[in-house]
């Protein structure tokens, strides 16, 4: 069932004390909303975080996971670490971790097929970067990473899929892609997924945007008819921004 999400991906930020400061706050000031409201806070606060909102409506989901079961993978995190302390969705593909960590196409396909294995759904992330746009490729881009990541899944898997389109020019740089830019591309992920799969799964994914998204641009996308809420970075940092984004939708 396709629904409204708005999700603050903290990223490298916030240490155990800030950590309970913010989600204290966020509970305390999170409307009334039929909206899935997430976050996600680094690995190592995670526990924390699933214990101080054991009471609220706001879900803790994971920044990334490993695609291994278990092994030598020093530094990873497995699917079943994250079940084990109460987490259930996990962002896999974001920009940073495609640029900075050597997360490649490949790579990412085989993290989505272990967490919908481990019964974790995937907030599943992609965009083109600024020359891709500029050349006006950005069409075939977005849509090759949809289709190396995700398009050997069967029709049942995506209802544990959501996905995020974050232009990489737009993430962390005051940059936002306009509303319409943003729904012409919506438009086009889903019009992309009906191709390949059928009508009911293109129609049934909720599609984020991301990159730059605020309070006082969020309700001008949000209303667009194929953008179905926000993964937000930067605003998502401050209590009273990441709530007008969750009033916004
Ligand atoms: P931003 O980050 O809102 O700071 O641009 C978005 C993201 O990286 O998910």
């Amino acid at each position: 069932m396709r629904s409204k999400i708005v999700a603050g991906n903290w990223k490298m930020n916030k240490n155990l004390d800030e950590t309970e400061t913010l989600l204290s706050a966020l509970s305390a000031k999170l409307p009334d909303t039929d909206a899935e409201v997430m976050v996600a806070p680094t690995y190592i606060n995670l526990t924390a975080a699933v214990r101080n909102l054991e009471s609220s409506k706001i879900e803790v989901i994971a920044q990334n996971m490993h695609f291994a079961e278990s092994g030598a993978y020093t530094g990873e995190i497995s699917a079943d670490m994250l079940l084990n302390v109460g987490i259930n969705t996990a962002i896999i593909g974001h920009s940073e971790r495609r640029a900075y960590f050597g997360e490649t196409d490949d790579i990412l396909a085989k993290k989505v097929t272990t967490a919908l294995e481990k019964g974790i759904r995937v907030m599943f992330c992609f965009g083109e970067e600024l020359e891709d746009r500029k050349s006006g490729n950005h069409f075939k881009v977005v849509e090759e990473q949809l289709k190396n990541a995700l398009f050997a899944l069967d029709n049942a898997a995506w209802s544990n899929i959501i996905l995020a389109y974050e232009p990489v020019w737009a993430i962390g740089t005051g940059e936002t892609a306009s509303p319409e830019q943003a729904q012409e591309m919506h438009a086009f992920i889903r019009k992309t997924i009906g191709e390949a799969f059928d009508s009911s799964v293109a129609n049934n994914v909720s599609i984020l945007y991301g990159g730059s998204v605020k309070p006082g641009n969020a309700e001008e996308i949000f209303s667009k008819p194929d953008v179905d809420g926000g993964l937000i970075g930067g605003a998502s940092l401050v209590a009273d921004d990441f709530i007008a984004i969750v009033k916004a939708i």
